[in-house]
């Protein structure tokens, strides 16, 4: 495949940036995403140009990392995939592909498409968490029954990989898909209960603080979240809440 890649290039975050063109060859199908980047980077390192700067890690949608915004969608045209996930069999050759960083006012760019997404990391240090004693008596978690529906739904709760493309696709930079599943993961089991209250306050706080947008029940984000977040996390959210706020 030949192709036209349209690439913002930004320095640094106090840097204008622009978009600029970089023609690509002999680009297989087969190819993930993040493969035909590394391509285009070879070819610019060999020209003594400075390559394109993506963040990635596990290359398998599990980390979250990966993060671009590529012909106007979060991950890329592809469902329930992250852009390391994404293959270049779903452009045809000859296509003109844009790609651009996540954008939020809570995701900074540090360079070309790697934004700073460490607003995320807050939000989960508010509450994100369970406090267990690891003094050497720790409880076996399967002491406590769960039944398994309750099991199931906060499983698929916490598949949840912190990406970001639910802010990136929402028109108010809405952080809440992402904080409800976090909620969410705990809300629905005994061992998140003890913490609940504080959790829910804490993390909506934080939210708050970081320049998120409100939640106007577009839906764009469940569409574009990888890993099918539904909505319903954040109506659970909003419940929790409503009851910590009560009893606060
Ligand atoms: S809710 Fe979906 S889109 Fe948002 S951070 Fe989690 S996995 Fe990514
Ligand atoms: S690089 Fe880890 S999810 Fe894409």
């Amino acid at each position: 495949m030949k192709l036209t890649l349209k690439i913002w290039r930004q320095k640094n975050a106090a840097a204008e940036g622009k978009i600029v063109e970089y023609p690509i060859d002999h680009i297989e199908p087969d190819m993930s995403f993040l493969e035909m980047l590394d391509i285009l980077n070879d070819g610019l390192i060999m020209k003594g140009d400075e390559p394109v700067a993506f963040d990635h890690d596990c290359r398998e949608g599990i980390c979250g990392m990966c993060s671009l915004y590529i012909n106007g969608e979060a991950h890329g045209p592809d469902r329930g995939v992250t852009t390391c996930q994404l293959h270049m069999r779903m452009f045809k050759d000859g296509d003109t592909i844009f790609i651009e960083p996540f954008i939020a006012k809570a995701f900074p760019v540090i360079k070309d498409l790697v934004v700073d997404r460490s607003s995320f990391d807050r939000i989960q240090h508010a509450g994100g968490f369970i406090s267990v004693n690891t003094s050497g008596n720790t409880i076996d978690a399967n002491t406590i029954p769960i039944n398994k529906k309750d099991a199931d739904t906060a499983f698929d709760s916490a598949a949840c990989i912190g990406c970001g493309a639910c802010v990136a696709s929402c028109k108010n930079s809405s952080a809440m898909l992402f904080v409800a599943a976090k909620v969410s993961q705990y809300a629905l089991l005994p061992q998140g209960k003890i913490e609940a209250t504080d959790r829910v306050l804490n993390m909506v706080s934080q939210m708050d603080a970081e320049g998120f947008g409100n939640c106007t029940n577009t839906g764009a984000c469940e569409v574009e979240c990888p890993k099918g977040i539904s909505l319903e996390n954040i109506a659970r959210m909003n419940r929790e809440y409503m009851s910590a706020s009560l009893k606060g």
